[in-house]
């Protein structure tokens, strides 16, 4: 069996606001493999980025931890006092995130930035952390870069400071990556490219990556799993294949028609999922997806449904439809390509 890098269990984190307590994050349970590529996907404010801050312990005030472990590398980081994770950033765990503007500093050149960054994690002389530096531009794929290494982040396109970024990311060697919607600042040509950039890397290096995005499709040619959240939950995980191309939960089949098919010739009609996300001050007792569902069943406002397994066991969706007892439905049936539930 593959080596877990990180284990999430029962994750939940909250918001505590003046409104009442946030429930942003409501008992997450995954896992990466080591060397793997796991891509996290839901719509805005389904709490992909509190899971990964609540991973990093990087959340802010009013946001707190309130159950669960995040095991890593045989630790609870759940656990870790501020200072014991500084020391986990950056060097075992790196974080990339949507604008490098905003995290590259304007009034030092890339090369700096990077060698600040190597000679933080690893006792590097000035002069090894320079090498370093121009090694990990060439490996991002910046061309020219004995000349790029001096320039200024402004001097930089958008593609080439997300480029920077995940070369200052990557420079300690960390076990995971994480990237929080690293492409979608970016036009459609220069987030393909930076989405290839990423996958070889993975496979190069061997760096556990987490690809957070709201984009089902940005996924689909990186990641070989795929966890899908909605309303504080994982509504469904499994194989990017079983996910694209048989999914088991109306959430994710929603989120599948509202994805441009790049390959196809015939005009497409996108079709966005209607309604709102659910109130997380007072999440629904139910399925968080029941208001929005076209396949709702009087039960799935009553009460959470619990997980059920495909036959493999390696699939699994959170959905009364998949209950031996549900009654049959032809359209999300067919939607749901044959999948057999396991005992
Ligand atoms: N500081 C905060 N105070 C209160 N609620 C918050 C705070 N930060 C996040 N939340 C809530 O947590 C939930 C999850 O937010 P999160 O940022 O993880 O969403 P997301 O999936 O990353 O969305 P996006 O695609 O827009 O980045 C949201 O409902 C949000 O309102
Ligand atoms: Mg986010």
């Amino acid at each position: 069996m593959a080596e877990k890098l990180l284990e999430v269990k029962d994750l939940r984190t909250s918001f505590f606001t003046h409104l009442g307590e946030v429930k942003a994050i409501r008992g997450v349970s995954f896992d990466v493999e080591k060397g793997e590529a796991i891509g996290i996907v839901g719509e805005s404010g389904s709490g992909k980025s509190v899971t990964s801050l609540s991973i990093m312990k990087l959340l802010l005030y009013p946001g707190k931890i309130v159950g669960g472990e995040v095991w890593f590398k045989g630790e609870n980081l759940a656990n870790k006092s501020n200072k014991e994770m500084m020391n986990v950033r950056g060097n075992e765990i790196a974080m990339i995130f949507q604008d490098p503007m905003t995290s590259l500093n304007p009034v030092y050149t890339i090369g700096n930035q990077i060698s600040e960054a190597i000679i933080k994690h690893q006792k590097l002389s000035k002069k090894d952390a320079h090498e370093k530096a121009l090694e990990m531009l060439r490996l991002v794929n910046i061309p020219d870069p004995e000349k790029r290494i001096n320039n200024f982040p402004h001097e930089f396109s958008g593609g080439m400071r997300q480029r920077a970024m995940i070369a200052i990311a990557l420079s300690c060697e960390p076990d995971l990556l994480i990237a929080d919607e690293p492409t979608t600042a970016l036009d459609v040509t220069i987030q393909a490219q930076i989405l290839k950039l990423m996958k070889d890397l993975n496979k190069k290096l061997d760096t556990s990556t987490m690809l957070i995005t709201h984009d089902l499709g940005v996924v689909a040619d990186v990641c070989s799993r795929v966890v899908v959240m909605y309303g504080g939950l994982i509504m469904e995980k499994g194989s990017s294949r079983d996910i694209y191309y048989s999914p088991m939960h109306p959430y994710t089949m929603g989120l599948l028609k509202s994805i441009p098919k790049i390959a196809s010739d015939e005009k497409q009609r996108l079709i966005p999922i209607t309604g709102t996300p659910p109130d997380l001050l007072n999440p629904p007792t139910g399925c968080p997806f029941y208001a929005r569902c076209d396949f709702a069943m009087k039960v799935c406002n009553q009460e959470q449904p619990p997980y059920f397994k495909s036959e493999n066991g390696k699939h699994e969706a959170m959905c009364w439809l998949l209950h031996p007892d549900a009654p049959k439905n032809e359209v999300y049936d067919s939607l749901k390509g044959g999948v057999r539930i396991g005992k």
